[in-house]
């Protein structure tokens, strides 16, 4: 999941590309490159890292032009080197590409190449691609890449240039997310739109399959074949500050602190004016498929997936149909069961990780009728859904997703509350009481983000701050908000955490606990809140360092821990939303105290585009 950004026009491109690569980092940052075609030469450099030890290079090294390419890396094939950063390029160095995905049959073209003569520099898939397209150069960039890339297995969105046809970037996209931008006289291509919302709005979101000559003045998009494809021309509207800090000193503060305006846009419009019942804005999926669908199977990964268990509760309990949660990178290959009334649902922040987005199609394959809840607009699994719930969580830039995840909650509140609405298993009574307190939801948010001194004495605490390992404990709707703040804690401090039904703890994980073990509860009050009590008296006996997370005014529970975070009363159904927001500060500021790359954790990539 790297980032790719490209540029043709007059303005300097480095500038343009480099401006792109900095919003485009959170894909990947394990090294950096940019070339540039200035007088009929390419010039190009890299560097192992950050994209700051490339622009430090590039002080030194100033190069220019009014065409070029850039990426920053999240490697897959071959470890983060200056050699094997991109972009790639052929022998006489006058090809150079950008790719973000994996080739699949790459040392079987390698070895082909290989036998021509060809000698790879690099441990790359993607090298392979800078060779076989000067195979196939015979002075047109356009067609020798659409060539080429009948050539190739696997996933790619690349971007090419050339010295010897220097008027004209070529990309291509095939399982991977790439957008053409327009501009007055100046053509960009990105990873994401939001590499070059500083440039224009105007874009073309490609489509698996196709490849673009862009130009200064205009573009073309055809098939690998040549045949010619229309693409709608889209603006978009996303506020550019969104992609900045606003002041804080790391986007995931940020983005946990914006949840509470953030759940009011996801249920904003959406609740009609009795609170009685949903509405959503474009008619959702056939009345008949939501009334009579039997089955519903919901299909995500990682903090998505953690949102789905809570979803498969709400949806079981307020509209009684059942629901299965898989793992996508596992429903991709297993024996598939859809009916033609199974309804499968895609869980998805970025709405471009590949595991999803390969799973969605193999489920439409089939049969099955595909409603996702997807936060970035016209993103890949957005448009091939047959319906879409928008999280309307804006841009989330931190590679630990905070805000995506509540607002997942919230919409699939919404989404359970509507189906129980339209079978008649949830009354309006009871419906109508759920949405007034999710409405209440956001304000509660607030108080817990106003009080935060327990959760920044815990995070100064060594016992949690330089613990090797924790257990996170939770029963029912927040058995996913212990595995969501296992995650968290993993992901950003690289403390090793684990999630455990509280009940089921004693049936083996208890045997980690010792006086140096941090053991959180989310034991808000529940249905099973003195089971979960229970449980926390059996770590206490032996002698587990207790955290937990209760509800305000659970003065009792206050004596059998070391610590206790309070959160605001609400339903059980919604405590998910409330008890994960004092986990996510616990894990930021863990982290900050640890000094971790909070934004950037090791190893991470914000959308995970390869499978
Ligand atoms: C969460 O903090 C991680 N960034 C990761 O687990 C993420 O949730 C997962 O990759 C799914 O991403 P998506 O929601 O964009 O599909």
């Amino acid at each position: 999941m790297c980032g790719i950004v490209g540029y043709i026009g007059d303005k300097n491109a480095v500038d343009v590309v480099l401006d792109g690569l900095r919003r485009l980092e959170y894909r990947g940052y394990d090294s950096a490159g940019v070339s540039v075609l200035s007088n009929g030469t390419l010039d190009s450099l890299r560097s192992v890292g950050k994209l700051a030890a490339l622009e430090d290079k590039l002080k030194s090294n100033p190069i220019s032009g009014s065409s070029g390419i850039g990426h920053t890396r999240w490697a897959t094939h071959g470890v983060p080197s200056e050699a094997n950063a991109h972009p790639h390029h052929d022998h006489p160095h006058a090809i150079a590409v950008v790719h973000n995905g994996i080739i699949e049959n790459y040392l079987e073209i390698g070895a082909k190449l290989r036998e021509k003569g060809v000698e790879f520099r690099s441990e790359t898939d993607t090298e392979t691609l800078a060779h076989l397209i000067r195979h196939y150069f015979e002075g047109n960039l356009f067609a020798a890449v659409k060539r080429a890339l009948q050539d190739i297995r696997g996933a790619y969105a690349i971007g090419v240039v050339c010295s010897d046809d220097p008027e004209v970037l070529v990309a291509a996209r095939s399982g991977s997310p790439l957008v053409v931008g327009l501009g007055e006289g100046e053509s960009f291509i990105a990873s994401d739109a939001a590499a070059i919302l500083n440039y224009t709005r105007k874009v073309l979101y490609l489509e698996d399959g196709h490849v673009c000559e862009v130009r200064r003045d205009g573009y073309t998009v055809q098939d690998l074949e040549g045949a010619q494809q229309q693409l709608e021309i889209q603006t978009v509207d996303w506020d550019q500050s969104q992609a900045e800090k606003g002041g804080y000193p790391h986007f995931m503060l940020k983005e946990i602190h914006e949840q509470p305006d953030v759940i009011r846009n996801t249920i904003g419009g959406r609740i009609s004016e009795d609170r009685s019942q949903v509405v959503w804005e474009d008619g959702l999926l056939d009345d008949d498929l939501l009334e009579s669908c039997d089955r519903i199977v919901i299909i995500a990964c990682g903090t998505a997936w953690h949102a789905g268990l809570v979803g498969k509760r709400l949806i079981e309990s307020l509209a009684k149909v059942p629901v299965e949660i898989e793992i996508a990178s596992e429903f991709r290959y297993k024996e598939l069961l859809i009916q033609p009334n199974t309804i499968v649902i895609p869980i998805t922040q970025s709405g471009e990780t590949a595991d999803t987005l390969q799973a969605l199609r193999v489920a439409k394959e089939h049969g099955a009728t595909i409603l996702s809840l997807v936060n970035a607009i016209g993103s890949s699994i957005a448009r091939e859904s047959d319906a879409v719930i928008y999280l309307r969580a804006g841009l989330e830039i931190g590679v630990a997703s905070t805000k995506a995840y509540t607002a997942m909650i919230a919409a699939l509140v919404l989404l359970a509350v509507d189906l129980g609405h339209r079978r008649d298993t949830l009354t309006s009574h009871k419906a109508t009481a759920l949405l007034t307190e999710l409405q209440a939801i956001p304000a509660k948010i607030q108080e817990s983000l106003d009080d935060q001194g327990t959760v920044l004495q815990c995070a100064a605490d060594a016992r949690y701050r330089d613990a090797a390992s924790a257990l996170f404990l939770g029963r029912g709707y927040n058995l996913p908000t212990a595995m969501e703040g296992a995650l968290k804690l993993k992901e950003i401090s690289y403390i090793h955490a684990e999630a455990y039904g509280a009940g089921e703890m004693k049936h083996g994980a208890i045997a980690l606990v010792t006086d140096k073990l941090p053991v959180v509860f989310i034991a808000p009050r529940s249905a099973t809140h003195e089971k979960v009590i229970s449980n926390i008296q059996e770590v206490r006996a032996r002698n587990g360092i207790i955290l937990a997370i209760a509800t305000q005014g659970d003065t009792g529970i206050a004596q059998h821990c070391d610590d206790v975070i309070y959160i605001p009363n609400c339903p059980e159904a919604l405590s998910p939303i409330l008890a994960v927001i004092p986990l996510q500060l616990l894990a930021y500021y863990i982290s900050v105290n640890r000094g971790c790359d909070v934004d950037q954790p090791r190893n991470l990539a914000k959308s995970v585009t390869v499978e």
